[in-house]
């Protein structure tokens, strides 16, 4: 494997990323707890990521020693070059203003990091990051390539191999950057692609196994993409020691209940209970219109049929649960390096199961808590999972309660699954939905006055959203053709009683949110 050392920059995540593309698996760690990972991992390469710290600020971060004295391969990059420098007795400067852009990178010498990819007196464009840069390289090391503004572009001591760049190899800026990385991984440290998704599954159905023995496992089944994966996967595990809980909120999208509960249940042959619990939430959300109210609500009545559920469960007598699934997801496992600590402000208040386990003293099985998004839907497929279900937009815990601004009445409910329907179906036609990160629509609190035939109408307004984002954290409004947006308001004025106006949203996120509560 390979270890990736975290100095805090935003795109630490892509390097593991790039490794994992080429079929290797990558851990990213802290730099604060580098050297425990490094023994615990035993990689055989080491990648040491960017950084906003400045190496020549007293108590910047460095690099365990450990790591140079295992002699293992090591890409620096960026802030990862200078304190490799700096570490093994170069010199750096700081004082230069931070810079990240567009620099083209001369070639002066042939290296494996490259080989097949670029060429000697070769001129290749790069996403450079200036700031502090590398003034004397250490003993053994050599200048690779130099741009404009950066002597030490890429250097490199390939007796010990190490390379470093003053580059960002990881991000699609640095159109070569992934080869570089492949290169590194495959020729320089020697690993072959052994991490597969099929490797994987199996694997983790031998540590399911062992993590829980002959006890019972409950899984809260969404029908999102991540609790619908790590469920099948469980099941093929240890089959009917897991039970799936799916409670109905009845505030799902239109057919959707009855579609995961036809698909798991019957498709899958998972134990699933399914759990209708509409008259219980609808009736404590009627008239509740402020958002975040409406969010501790979901998250209190979800948890409490949830720990109803589990009783029942155990009253067969085959002894109680004792295992919570979960399709928690590698990016929400990684330890963030935050150099401006301080708690962070909370936007909204998730609806998850994350109280659960602790109420109810239950350990947690997450089989999916190594992968990235992309990577458990390359799982759900191996699964065999439909393809028209792995692609699913994500769908927000509180469902429906969120995208009806100021109070959920069952009417209101049934005029915007009615809306949304349409919308997505309009999307689906138009071969948008894979380019698409979510789409929905949001029913409006607000009456118009219309006219329909020779009558006036006095209806609500519905609202379009559409965004395409990496992930969910910042996003961009989608821009349709106003032939499009013209074609879903008609469809949807004509075919759904109680909306007379429609309007589309071009908010970005931020300063928006993705949902509207
Ligand atoms: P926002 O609205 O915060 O949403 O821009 C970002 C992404 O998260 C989804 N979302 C949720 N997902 N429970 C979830 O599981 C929630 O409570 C929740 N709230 C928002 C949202 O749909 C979007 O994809």
């Amino acid at each position: 494997s390979i270890l990736i050392i975290d100095f805090g920059s935003q795109v630490t995540q892509l390097i593991a990323r790039r490794v994992r593309e080429v079929g290797v698996y990558s851990e990213i760690v802290p730099f604060s707890k580098a050297e425990e990972a490094f023994a615990s991992l035993k990689p055989k390469g080491v990648i040491f990521s960017g950084g906003p710290a400045s190496v020549t600020a007293d108590g910047s971060p460095r690099a365990p020693q450990a790591v140079f004295e295992s002699g293992v391969p090591i890409l620096g990059i960026c802030y990862g070059q200078q304190t490799l420098c700096l570490q093994l007795g170069g010199a750096v400067e700081g004082g230069h203003a931070a810079e990240f852009g567009r620099a083209d990178v001369e070639i002066k010498a042939a290296s494996p990091l490259f080989e097949g990819v670029w060429e000697v007196g070769g001129r290749y464009p790069v996403w450079m990051s200036h700031g502090d840069r590398v003034t004397r390289l250490p003993e053994g090391f050599e200048v690779i390539a130099t741009s404009e503004n950066a002597p030490f572009a890429i250097a490199a001591d390939e007796s010990r191999h190490y390379y470093t760049t003053m580059f960002h190899p990881e991000v699609v800026h640095t159109p070569d950057g992934a080869k570089l990385i492949a290169n590194f991984v495959h020729n320089i440290v020697g690993l072959k692609s052994d991490w597969t998704m099929a490797a994987y599954r199996a694997e983790m159905i031998r540590k399911i196994r062992a993590q829980v023995g002959d006890g019972r496992v409950l899984c809260a089944l969404s029908g999102g993409v991540d609790s619908s994966v790590a469920a099948v996967l469980i099941h093929e595990a240890i089959g009917d020691q897991l039970t799936c809980v799916f409670v109905d909120h009845g505030l799902m999208r239109l057919n959707e209940a009855a579609e995961v509960v036809t698909m798991f249940r019957d498709h899958y042959n998972l134990p699933l209970v399914h759990v209708d619990a509409s008259e219980r939430f609808i009736g404590e959300l009627e008239g509740v219109a402020d958002p975040e109210v409406k969010r501790k609500i979901i998250g209190r009545l979800f948890i409490e049929v949830f720990e109803d559920e589990a009783k029942k469960i155990a009253a067969d007598g085959k002894g109680s649960p004792q295992f919570l699934a979960q399709g928690t997801l590698y990016p929400d496992v990684i330890e963030s390096v935050s150099f401006s600590g301080g708690p962070s402000v909370t936007i909204k208040s998730h609806h998850n199961v994350g109280g659960l386990p602790e109420r109810m003293n239950m350990q947690l099985v997450e089989p999916l808590r190594e992968l990235f998004k992309d990577e458990v839907r390359a799982l759900g497929r191996e699964l065999g999972l439909p393809e028209q279900f792995i692609g699913r937009h994500p769908f927000p815990g509180p469902g429906l309660a969120i995208r009806l601004p100021g109070g959920v009445t069952r009417e209101k409910l049934d005029i915007l699954r009615k809306a949304d329907a349409i919308y997505l179906d309009e999307i689906r036609k138009a071969g948008l939905y894979d380019t698409i990160w979510q789409a929905f629509a949001v029913l409006l609190p607000v009456q118009t006055v219309g006219v329909m035939g020779d009558y006036r109408t006095y209806e609500f307004v519905c609202a379009l959203r559409a965004v395409t984002s990496v992930d969910g954290m910042t996003a961009d409004f989608y821009p349709f053709d106003m032939a499009f947006l013209g074609r879903v308001a008609t469809r949807i004025i004509n075919e759904v009683r109680g909306i007379n106006r429609v309007t589309y949203d071009v908010t970005s996120k931020p300063p928006g949110t993705i949902e509207w509560e």
